[in-house]
Parts: structure tokens; sequence; C-alpha cells
């Protein structure tokens, strides 16, 4: 085990006391803060663990967590607990204080934001009498709660407002000698100015930003941990109220071809075309295609004139391949998972309004016209390039076929366009020892002519276009910095043709032989599928006056849409439109470790359906957890707490309670409401949580927008709570007609919820507003304009059946899952459970004689297993009898295979398989 740190990072403190209790053998080694030790993750992210199987932990409590479960001591239930509110509600305030304090010197104000958290653990400690936070002896809680603040409240200038409790219990741990020796090493004594270098690289905290959850949003000085509400505001809420909703809002069927309409807000929102060679795993999901399904529907909602297109990005090598290892042609391959593609977003409610694809006869029509257009206007550049081409397969190696050590560092096994060790971008050519990803071959190097496209030349109409873009429109900040960075290196012609046969051809006679580079192409793709959609797709794509292009994607496509595509587009000169608003995600992680389809790790996209968990609660989860500002990790025991606490207990206790008073107090009828002060500090309350919703879904902030729900309700729950409408209604006539307004107001909140609610989760917006039968012009009314909080259910409005929203997940229900997508699956293990469409015969094969498709899902994934660990071992040069004898297992299990599809177990020549 090998556990990198470095000093000033104050997450590495509780690694380094968790490991010192622990007793564990473990090299430690301090590097710089730039450092990546994990080498898939394209930021420095330290503390972090490399375990002996090769993987590595990321996440600080995880690694302590792990240290304390290999030396033997159990983690409780309720140390759990205090780890992730550490690391879910201390946190973000913590980064908050120390860049305060680190960096500005605003040293009271850092004490301050620390408040919340710190009146939160002295009562936990206060409540029992036990010395530490789970019981009489020190447990890991302990550790990393106190390594958390060790910075804080061991700081002279800080420590003094802290409740007296958590002093003492401060000072009980950190006197630990654990504890100590921690601090010695990463703060070296320097107290706060050791964090600094490290505080520096850290993306400034937003503060007043509401994150919902148990903290107060520190808007003004908060009491009870609630916002305070003036008098004005309260008045004003019942004002709004009491106009009750505009029913001249008439709700707008959706007619398609939907087209631009003048006076409308104009919208195109495209999401990145995914590669059709693979099935989506949830990573895959959330930083696209759902992101932008919640925003098209949250657009039409606001009253927009949303078109949202997306659709397979089918060409390049890697479809190629992919054919060759099923044994299919490159057009069957396309058609079988785009038909896959389709179906899992079908699932997740993905509302497209045309779900494309690019391997189309109008793709070729304006990629080769956009093509002419740069010819023509002087932008493409002939240059011969030096390509390694593999002679046993016969076919020049694209980047990613092509595998050496780092003409750099020496990493052994750098890829052919990248070194995952020291980052560096690589030319292929330049790879020492290279062999070719598919038969290990040494590939040659040959030249051949290629065009290009003068990224150079177009620079300065590049730049005149990103200033105005990126000012006026919303562009999330790592689409900025990428876009940045690319040009502060300096702008290179960019080859746009390719030695391949499965692309777009290029139209010119001295190219006849090539098709267009991928990612010329694929973006192309938005355009080629509007024109599939209808013949007026011009009026979207070259209408930039009228038009506003929304592009959703993940950020390591930033580049492409970016500075790519844009100057294809400004070199054709034909007034395309082009991107207003760029939204990139960062990563999405799997619990500790990345998706990964050969391991097996991780749910994919057609997995999901099958765990008995509701399309609506992934999306929830998802978008809960969504890449939005940083990398995020998809968590099982995670997803079934939000479940549990968030959903059911908040949520969906609020709306069922509140339907369910309607119906058994009311026999179905909202009853007559006659504000209090209570009540209308609950709408003004209600008023503020949707104006910051609406203010951030208008900037994409889709996952900070989901807490204002999630406020909303749990302000419900308080008010339900407080004014005890089950008590009053066996009362007299005034505490009667109290329990009427309580509900009234309650029943209206929770259809305004179910609006909020629409965009994440769909399915569920429909069950509440069939079950409080709301008119659909509340859909279309509630989130207009500015957005404020109305009457829509007036007194006598009868509501539908009522039943409860969600479902509990049971935590054997969880830890079954998480086995089961944990990835070391065998064979037959996975005979269990179901799989990735990937590995789904073809309807063709299952009507063949003799096949049989449960074995062939099994034996495909084994054979994806045998021949990771045949590339492993040609890559690290094992000794020829051991690759052989793994080689002929895999050819085996091939063959078997193929049976098992009901195909002949003959092989089919490479040849006869190109189109
Ligand atoms: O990264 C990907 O999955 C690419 N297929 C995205 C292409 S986006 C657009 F340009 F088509
Ligand atoms: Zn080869």
């Amino acid at each position: 085990m090998k556990l990198f740190v470095s000093e000033g990072n104050p997450h590495c403190l509780k690694v380094l006391a968790a490991l010192e209790v622990a007793g564990l053998q473990c090299d430690v080694q301090f590097v710089n803060h730039e450092e990546k030790p994990v080498p898939f993750l394209s930021r420095p992210c330290l503390p972090a663990l490399l375990l002996p199987n090769g993987q590595h932990l990321f996440s600080p409590n995880a690694i302590c967590r792990y240290m304390f479960e290999v030396s033997g001591q159990e983690c409780s239930e309720a140390c759990d607990q205090w780890l992730e509110w550490e690391a879910t509600e201390l946190q973000p305030d913590l980064l908050q204080a120390l860049h305060l304090a680190v960096l500005q010197g605003k040293e009271s104000e850092a004490t301050q934001v620390l408040a919340g958290p710190l009146s939160y653990l002295d009562q936990s400690l206060t409540k029992g009498t036990s010395p530490f936070l789970t019981g009489d002896v020190l447990s890991l809680a302990d550790l990393v709660v106190c390594a958390a603040l060790h910075p804080i409240l061991s700081a002279p200038s800080l420590a003094s407002g802290e409740p007296k409790s958590v002093r003492v219990w401060f000072d009980r741990v950190a006197a630990s000698q654990s504890c100590v020796s921690a601090s010695h090493k990463v703060l070296q004594g320097k107290g706060l100015q050791a964090m600094k270098s490290f505080m520096q690289r850290q993306p400034a905290p937003q503060s007043g930003q509401c994150r919902g959850g148990t903290q107060p949003c520190n808007n003004g000085p908060a009491e009870e941990g609630e916002r305070v509400v003036s008098q004005e505001e309260m008045e004003a809420a019942a004002v709004t109220w009491g106009k009750g909703l505009n029913a001249s809002t008439a709700a707008t069927k959706r007619l398609h071809p939907i087209l631009p309409q003048e006076g409308k807000r104009n919208i195109l929102l495209t999401s990145a075309l995914p590669y059709v060679n693979n099935v989506p795993h949830l990573g895959n999901i959330i930083g696209c295609v759902l992101s932008a399904d919640v925003f098209s529907r949250y657009g039409r909602l606001r009253g927009w004139n949303v078109l949202f297109v997306c659709g397979t990005d089918e060409y390049g090598t890697a479809t190629e391949n992919k054919a060759r290892e099923e044994g299919l042609t490159p057009q069957q391959i396309c058609d079988k998972y785009h038909a896959i593609h389709a179906s899992i977003y079908q699932w997740f409610q993905i509302d497209f309004d045309f779900f494309g694809r690019t391997t189309t006869e109008k793709q070729t029509e304006i990629a080769q016209n956009i093509f002419w257009r740069l010819h023509k206007n002087g932008f493409l550049v002939e240059d011969t390039v030096e390509q390694l081409r593999c002679e046993k397969c016969q076919r020049f190696l694209a980047d990613r076929f092509v595998e050496g050590t780092c003409p750099h560092c020496n990493y052994p096994d750098a890829r052919g366009d990248q070194c995952d060790k020291c980052g560096r971008l690589i030319n292929a050519v330049e790879l020492k020892a290279p062999h070719c990803k598919v038969c290990g071959q040494t590939p040659v190097i040959r030249s051949s002519k290629h065009l290009f496209l003068d990224l150079p030349k177009l620079e300065p109409q590049l730049e005149q276009w990103l200033d105005k873009t990126t000012s006026s429109g919303d562009w999330t900040a790592n689409a900025k910095q990428i876009t940045r960075s690319w040009l502060r290196d300096g702008l290179k012609p960019r080859c746009i043709t390719r030695d391949l046969r499965w692309g777009t051809p290029v139209p010119h006679p001295d190219f006849k032989e090539k098709v267009f580079y991928v990612w010329f192409d694929a973006p192309i793709g938005y355009v080629s599928i509007t024109a599939n959609y209808t013949d007026k797709w011009e009026q979207w794509w070259k209408n930039p006056n009228q038009v506003e292009l929304y592009n959703f994607m993940a950020k390591d496509n930033v580049p492409f849409h970016s500075v790519v595509f844009p100057c294809s587009l400004l070199g054709a000169q034909d007034n395309y439109t082009l991107v207003n608003h760029l939204i990139a995600t960062e990563y999405l992680n799997y619990e500790d470790t990345k998706f990964s389809k050969s391991r097996g790790v991780g749910v994919f996209g057609d997995m999901a359906k099958d765990t008995g968990i509701p399309s609506d609660v992934w999306r929830f989860y998802l978008l809960y957890v969504r890449p939005e500002g940083q990398d995020s990790a998809f968590s099982w025991a995670d997803m079934a707490l939000k479940n549990n606490s968030e959903l059911l207990n908040n949520l969906g206790n609020f709306i069922n309670r509140a339907a369910m008073f309607v119906s058994k107090f009311f026999d179905g009828c909202v009853p007559a409401m006659e504000l209090l002060q209570e009540d209308k500090k609950l709408l003004a309350l209600v008023g503020w949580e949707l104006q910051q919703y609406i203010q951030l879904m208008d900037k994409v902030k889709i996952r900070d927008a989901l807490k204002h729900i999630l406020s909303i309700s749990r302000h419900g729950n308080q008010y339900i709570q407080v004014n005890e409408p089950w008590k009053k209604i066996k009362g007299g006539d005034a505490e009667w007609q109290r329990a009427g307004t309580v509900t009234g107001v309650s029943i209206n909140v929770a259809c305004l919820l179910s609006v909020m609610l629409l965009p994440y989760m769909p399915a569920v917006s429909r069950t509440i507003r069939d079950q409080l039968n709301a008119p659909d012009s509340c859909v279309s009314a509630m989130l207009r304009g500015t957005g404020a909080f109305t009457r829509v259910l007036d007194a006598g409005h009868r509501i539908g059946t009522v039943s409860p929203l969600f479902q509990k997940l049971e935590v054997e229900q969880i830890e079954a899952l998480k086995k089961r997508f944990g990835g070391q699956q065998t064979p037959t293990q996975n005979a269990a459970s179901p799989h990735s469409a990937a590995t789904l015969p073809t309807p063709a094969m299952d009507v063949n004689a003799g096949a049989d498709p449960e074995k062939a899902r099994q034996l495909t994934q084994a054979v994806a297993e045998q021949g990771e660990k045949v590339r492993a071992l040609k890559a690290q040069k094992a000794e020829k009898a051991a690759i052989t004898a793994e080689v002929s297992k895999l050819l085996e299990l091939k063959k078997q295979l193929t049976l098992a599809e009901g195909k002949s177990p003959e092989p089919t020549p490479v040849k006869g398989k190109k189109k």
C-alpha cells in the first residue's frame, strides 16, 4: 500500500492520523500539490491510497475507513453517519471558512461560517454522557471530525467562540498521539499559513448559496437554522398568493416540427452525441443527455420555444473495431447499438424532440458542403504525416489503438495520444516500443497526405467570437478554463482526414480513399440530425440572431465544441448558429473508482431498470450528485440514504401528509384558507426558495436548484409539525378553520413542488398532479416570468386519490446491488444478473438454431475479460509461454461464444467484414 499526501493539504491530516491508529504498514509519500497519483483523474487529487490490487482510493474518508477495516476495526453505523456528515455538511463550510481565514484574513467571518456545524456538534456532544462522538472510546468518527476542524480550532486567532463541549472534546482528541503527529507532518507547526499554497489552488467556494440539508442559507442573520423573513416579505408573499393563477397562460402543445418563432426565446439544445459502440454508463448519462433533458423540460415550463436534438455518433475506428470484435459489419453495429441507446434513454425518460444518428445522407451532404466551403475560403492546408501502420491488421493505427513507452517519462503503458502518467500529449510516432493494441505487433511508420483545418488562420475570428459569447452566454467555469488553456498554448492546424473506411467520405479527388476525422464530422451531426428532423433546419442552424444554442457535454468534449467546431463553422462563412451557452460537467466516479466495462464495475444504462429502482429515483439521485463544478461519485449507500431521507421522509412525506389531510379531514375538497402571520411566513419562505430555484436553473445550475425543491418540502414539514392540523381538526370552530388553512396552504405548496419537480422526476410530478387533480394550466403558468408562488388550488377544488409516492430502499437490497455491480464478477455470477446490452446477441442471432443467448451473454463477458488479460500480459512483455497459454484460452472462449451465438465456428476473415 502506498499513501500519497502533501504538506499543507488539510485533507491529509485525517488519513495520516487514521493510518497511525490503524497501525498498518504503508509507504507514505509526500508529493507536491500538483502531483497526480491517480492516473485516470485529470486533476490532482490528494490524499490518494494505492491499494495492493492496483486500484486507488481518493476520497479521504474512504481511505480512513479502509484503513480501519483492514486493521480489523469495525466502523459502526453511527460512525458512518458522522463520516457522511463530515463530508457533506461540514466540509463545504470548512472550505469556505479556510478560504476566508487563510486567503482573505477574514477571521471573524470564518468563525461565523462554522457556527452552524459547531452547534450541531455541540448538541450531539451534550445530548449524551459519552466523551466521544460514538461512545466511550475514541472512534474513526472522532479522528475524522477532529482532523477536519483541526486547522481552525487549533489556530489561536480563530478558536474562541466555539461551544465549550466542542472545545473539551476537541482538546481530548487532538491531544492523542496520532493527531499530534499528523498535524506536525502536514502543518509543520506553521498553523493556517501552512495551507496557503493549497488553498490558492482550490476553486473559490460559493458563499451565500443554500446547500439545503441541515444548514441554514447564510443570507442575512440566521435564527434557529432558518432564514429570517421580514414583515414586508410576508405581506408581499400574501398579496401574490391572493392573486391566484393567471389562467390566460394556456398550455402550449408541442407541435412538430418545432421551428423558431418571432418574439419567442428560441432555444436549440444539443447533448453530446454518444459513441454508438458502447453502452453508456451512469456518468455518460448524467453528463449530457440527462442534464440536457432537465434543462429542456425546464425551458418548456418557462415558456421558451425549445428544440432538443441528439443522436448516436457512429463513425470512426472504434466502431470498426467493435464490428471486428462482434463479427458484424460496422453498419450492423451502428444499427444494433443505436437501438440500445434509444431504449436506454427512453427508460430514463429523456424527452428528445428527435434522436437521430450520424450515418445518414444528410450528414454526408452537410459535412461535404462545409468542407468545400472551408476549402474555397482557403482554410484547409495540405501536409504529409507520418503514421503508424500495423501490417498484420492491415490498417493505420488510430492513436488509441497503439500503446508504447512514453518518450517523456518512460511510463510503459502510454497511449498513442497522451501519457496517463505524466499527462503530456504524445505524437504516436514518437512512442518508444510501440505495439498495436489489437494484435500486439510492432507497427511501421508510413507517410500519407492529409488535409488540415487552418486553426491559426481562424484564430483571430475565433477569439473575437469567444470574447463575446463567453461574456454574454452561460459557460461553465471548466468550459471557459479549458478553452482558455487551448488558446494560451496557441492553435495548430488540425488534421481533419483519416485513412479509414468507416466515415464520411472526403469529396476531394486527391483524397478519395480517406474519410473525415470523427471530431470534424461528429459535431456536424447536430446539424444533419436536425436536417433529418425537418427540411427547414436552416431556420435553426443559420439563424444566429434568432436562436440561442446550448451544448451539453462532459468536460473532455469542450475543446471540440469551443474551438474546433466553431472554427469549421466560422470558416464556412455561411451564417451558422454558433454555441451561446456551453455547459460541461466534470466526471462522475463509481463509488471510489471509475466505471469500467471490462472489469464489470459500475452501473450501465441498460442495467438500471433491472435493479427495480424506478427511473425517476435514478434520475433524482444522478442529478443530486451531478458533477457540477467538481467531480463527484455515485454511491449505493448514499443513493439509499438520499432516497430514504430526502425523497421518502422529506418530500414524499410532506406531499402525502398534505394530500391525506385534504382527503381525510375535508372529504377530498380543498378547505377555505384565512392567512395568519405563520402562513404568510411560509409563503415568503417558499417564494424565496422558488426564486432561487429559477435563478439557478436559468443559469443551468441543475444540482444546486434541486436542493431548493427539497428545502421547500422541509419548510412544509416544519409548518405542518408546528401547526398540528391533525389535533386542531378535533377542536372548536376557530381551531377547525386553522386546520383548514394549514391544509389548504400545504396542498398548494405540494402543487408547486410537483411543477418544480417536473424537469427532474417527470413521472412522480405527473403522479402528484394526478393525485391533486391539478389543472394542466398550473404546469404552464407556475414557472413563467419571474416566478412567484401563488394559489392554484382554490377552496372547493376536489383532489384525486392519494397514495404514497416513494418506497424505502432497504439495506439488504442495496448491499446486494452493490455486490452485483462491484466488479470482478465471474461469468457464473453474472448469469444471475442482468447485463449490458452490449453483450446481448442481436435479434438475428436469437432465431438461429442452437443459439443460447444466456450462455452467449456470459461468454461475451468472459471473452472481454480474457482479452484484457492477454493485452495486459503483452503490454508487460510477459513470457511468451504465458502469453500463448492465455491466448489459447481466449481462442477457446471465442469459439464457444460463436457456438452459443448459433453461428458457424469458422473464423470470418477480417477482410470479409469490411464494407
Ligand atoms: O465523447 C463522445 O462520446 C463523443 N461521441 C461526443 C461527440 S459530441 C458531438 F460532437 F457530436
Ligand atoms: Zn495489429
